[in-house]
């Protein structure tokens, strides 16, 4: 949960507990201290209440005739609220003190725990308790006073709560648009986009960062670059090589082969006998597959006819020779003539990469369609052999053949996908026209 929570929300709950810790002491406080307060605010009428018991008690003590005193004394002080005189047989219940609780809710009364400050002061005549001074003070106006202190640490900390959300919203925002674009950047690098450098912004520490990513990108693709141009050395010797030994080949066994073969037809021309198990037409026969083990072992080593015949051709001559192999499979292709007019790299690649993939279908898929689609558009060509065969397994392994195509896509900065779409398996290679111009 704390680990899915963004930054700003990490702030803003440590306020959010600053202030209802705040709230929690205020009420606590509130409880614990509020009844001595109650007690030390009225205290000053509570000690003048005394003061005047202990003088009206000490004049009746020494008076000739008291009872007038007492009655001048009850008749002077009235019924007022807070003292008030009253005869000894009228009640002797406490009385209770005076608070209007209107505009205060009822949780925050009993919180405060209101004690009950009156008082009874008796007034004795000789020995008699002829009556009492009542002190009932009124705890209205104490009350109201703590509501509205409530009220203000209340608003005041929510106001504070806010300029508090506000100040972390605004700091985050501007600390993490740069952290932001620098996870930005870094998401490019991964996909391979080097070029686009990371603005320098926020503070200090994340420009830094920044700067640094910026060092690792021109890192990365000067990598890439010296990568690129390996993989292309690499594929353009591997090529030379084949063509190297395709030549040895034709050259050295190409001849003899024609002889034993043009022997063999003249051997079965001697021969009367037509049993095709005779030694002279099983030579001529083996001398054939030879010939065309050896045509075939060629072409896989040097697309013999890619020059002379433009990649449309040869594509078609690949499945020609594909449905040849396994006439189960139905082919067709799809070529963009353009093509044709490509460089030697880029259309060696593509056939490389067709005929591997076709070579994988006739090995691999067993498919009864084979489709080849080769075309041309924004700047690169993108080329598709795809069947409706059993697909790759799950944890399928890269042989040469795969290998060998996705190192020359790379080579060419382009990229190779092996996919499962509408029930076929796509190979689809994507090659950038700038791609064979680079380095
Ligand atoms: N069209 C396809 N349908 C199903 N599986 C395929 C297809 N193409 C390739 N595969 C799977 O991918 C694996 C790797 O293919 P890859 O061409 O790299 O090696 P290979 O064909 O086994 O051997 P080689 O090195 O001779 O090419 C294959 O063994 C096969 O299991
Ligand atoms: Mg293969």
């Amino acid at each position: 949960m704390w680990k899915r929570l963004p930054l700003r929300f990490r702030l803003f709950l440590p306020t959010i507990g600053l202030l209802a810790a705040t709230l929690l002491f205020g009420i606590f406080a509130l409880e614990i201290f509020s009844p001595d307060q109650f007690e030390n605010e009225s205290e000053d009428a509570a000690g003048l209440v005394r003061t005047v018991t202990k003088g009206l008690n000490e004049a009746l003590a020494v008076a000739e005739n008291p009872e007038p005193t007492l009655e001048a004394f009850a008749a002077g002080i009235g019924s007022g609220d807070a003292i008030r005189y009253r005869k000894a047989d009228v009640s002797v219940s406490r009385p209770k003190i005076r608070l209007s609780t209107d505009g205060v809710p009822g949780w925050f009364v009993s919180l405060l725990r209101i004690p009950n400050l009156s008082t009874a002061h008796p007034i004795v005549v000789g020995e008699k308790h002829v009556g009492d001074i009542l002190f009932v003070p009124d705890l209205t106006p104490d009350l109201n006073e703590k509501w509205l202190g409530f009220l203000a640490i209340v608003l005041s900390g929510s106001a504070l709560l806010v300029l508090a959300a506000v100040s972390a919203y605004l700091t985050t925002t501007l600390a993490l648009r740069p952290l932001e674009q620098l996870g930005a950047g870094l998401a490019r690098m991964q996909q391979g986009d080097y070029d686009s450098t990371i603005p320098l912004l926020g503070p200090p520490e994340i420009r830094k960062s920044c700067e640094e990513a910026n060092q690792l990108a021109r890192k990365l693709k000067r990598l890439a670059q010296d990568n690129r141009s390996m993989l292309r050395k690499l594929v353009s010797l591997q090529d030379d090589e084949r063509e190297e030994i395709a030549k040895e080949l034709h050259d050295e066994l190409g001849p003899l082969l024609f002889a034993i073969r043009a022997n063999a037809i003249a051997l079965s021309g001697y021969s009367t006998d037509p049993d095709p198990e005779a030694p002279s037409n099983q030579l001529l026969e083996a001398a054939g597959a030879v010939q065309q083990a050896s045509r075939r072992i060629l072409e896989g080593l040097s697309p013999l006819y890619l020059e002379e015949l433009g990649l449309e051709k040869s594509i078609e001559t690949l499945l020609q020779n594909a449905h040849a192999a396994l006439p189960s499979v139905a082919t067709s292709a799809e070529v963009d003539p353009r093509l044709d007019s490509l460089d030697h790299l880029m259309s060696q690649t593509i056939y490389r990469v067709i005929q591997e993939a076709i070579t994988n279908v006739i090995k691999h898929a067993q498919a009864t369609t084979l489709s080849v689609v080769a075309a041309m558009r924004d700047s690169a060509v993108t080329i598709e052999v795809s069947d409706d065969g059993i697909g790759f397994s799950d944890n399928v392994l890269l042989g040469r053949g795969l290998t060998g195509m996705s190192d020359r896509s790379r080579a060419l900065d382009g990229k190779l996908d092996l996919l499962r779409e509408d029930g076929r398996t796509v190979v689809r290679c994507w090659l950038p026209l700038a791609g064979a111009r680079a380095d």
